[in-house]
């Protein structure tokens, strides 16, 4: 009989738990442990109390946020089907709830280009674009990461006056790495999303076989992957003792701490008597692993290069239409990446410019929650749907999609 294992952690443990929550926070968090005290297995109560605590630390985290908005909550709270927001993706981040997100996909709005272009110049675009990677920071769950794609366009940036050179190639690839970075996110990739055309003919001397005829054209883009990796002082159980007797005692990636635990009784000890060390990481995502979680290889081995070949959306149907209603969707492949690389079923993913609402599709296909917001619910929404709906026809009915909408724009907000 064990079920007094969970008394014998929580002997260790107090230590911590005092020095760290006041009387009442312990008191909150024992009255969710009282379900260990009916188990026998020590494995099954290390697991459900490290849960529970990691539950309560990530909550405590997010109280120490008070913008909330109930209602959007509320709405995001049921784990189900496809969820759209009309609105502005900073105000509605900003109504989220910290660490609640999975996974973030995007391709911002273009700078310059399409109908959606609003900025005065380059920094214009580049301080708002900020805002909402600030945000995004805050509302993605600790170690999980933020797939970003943007292409170097070749435009004028309307700050210097036109060179000689007129448009020039705007790396705005770069220019997000920097913010990224200073907002707190780990650059860890950058594909280079070979789009396999030359997207017009005015480039490379052409009809021009001259010197100085050499210009940029949009042939690539870019695929980022940013970490979230916010630095967090609090201990996490030792995953084999269930203790909270753990030594923060090294880095083992920028910015990731690892941990080693002191229980001397701990059930796995080396050699030399030292405990098992871990991280964060380690807890909250590789410990996951499961074989029903499993990628195809050859997915793996598609995207373990660093350039990938993939067509653009063919949106324009050979009457001229456009047939998505967008003028700028990402394809397919891209979200597919995100979420079977980065996500496990039933978890959340959001694509906070989510245009013709990709991702979503994507989400909803792979078993996982997309939340797409949009700000363009007057150009985007008929085609939008219809969109969503035509990609499930033969897959789901109707009911089994689940798509539901939320206007943060206007009358719930
Ligand atoms: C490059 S498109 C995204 C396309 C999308 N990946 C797809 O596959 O259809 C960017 C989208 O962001 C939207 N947008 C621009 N500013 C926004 C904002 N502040 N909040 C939400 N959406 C915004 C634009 O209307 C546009 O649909």
């Amino acid at each position: 009989m064990n079920s007094n294992y969970f008394s014998e952690i929580l002997k260790i443990s107090n230590p911590y738990l005092k020095e760290e929550f006041s009387k009442e926070q312990i008191e909150s968090l024992l009255l969710k442990t009282e379900i260990l005290n009916n188990l026998i297995d020590n494995k099954e109560i290390i697991r459900k109390w490290t849960d529970i605590y990691t539950d309560f630390v990530k909550n405590e985290y997010q109280n120490e946020y008070e913008n909330t908005d109930e209602k959007l909550i509320d709405y995001l709270n049921e784990k189900d089907g496809i969820k759209i927001i009309w609105g502005n993706c900073l105000d509605v981040l900003k109504g989220m709830k910290s660490e609640s997100i999975h996974l973030m996909i995007t391709s911002p709005p273009y700078y310059n280009a399409r109908e959606y272009s609003q900025w005065k110049n380059i920094n214009d675009y580049l301080d708002d674009m900020r805002m909402v990677i600030r945000e995004a920071y805050r509302v993605l769950d600790n170690h999980r990461v933020f797939v970003f794609n943007v292409g170097d366009i070749f435009d004028n940036d309307n700050v210097k006056t036109t060179s000689v050179w007129g448009k020039r190639r705007i790396p705005l690839g770069a220019y997000f790495t920097k913010i990224f970075e200073e907002e707190g996110w780990t650059f860890v990739d950058d594909f280079i999303w070979d789009k396999g055309e030359v997207q017009s003919e005015r480039h490379k001397n052409g009809d021009k076989p001259y010197p100085f005829y050499q210009y940029p054209m949009n042939c690539y883009e870019h695929i980022f992957v940013f970490h979230k990796h916010r630095d967090d002082k609090t201990k996490f159980p030792c995953p084999v003792c269930g203790t909270l007797k753990v030594n923060g005692n090294a880095y083992s990636e920028i910015g990731l701490k690892s941990w080693e635990c002191k229980n001397l009784e701990c059930f796995e000890r080396s050699p030399a008597n030292r405990g098992k060390r871990f991280s964060l990481k380690t807890i909250m995502t590789q410990g996951r692993q499961n074989d029903v979680f499993s990628i195809d290889n050859d997915f793996i081995k598609k995207w373990r290069k660093d350039i990938v070949k993939i067509n653009p959306v063919i949106k324009i149907n050979n009457k001229g239409e456009n047939v998505l209603g967008h003028t700028a969707p990402f394809p397919f492949e891209i979200p597919e990446f995100a979420i079977k690389m980065f996500s496990y079923p039933n978890e959340f993913v959001l694509d906070p410019f989510a245009g013709s609402f990709t991702s979503v599709i994507a989400a909803k296909k792979l078993g996982r929650i997309g939340i797409g917001i949009e700000l363009n619910k007057k150009m985007f929404r008929e085609a939008g749907i219809k969109n969503i709906y035509n990609n499930f026809s033969g897959i789901f009915d109707d009911s089994q999609i689940k798509l539901s909408e939320f206007d943060f724009s206007g009358e719930n907000k």
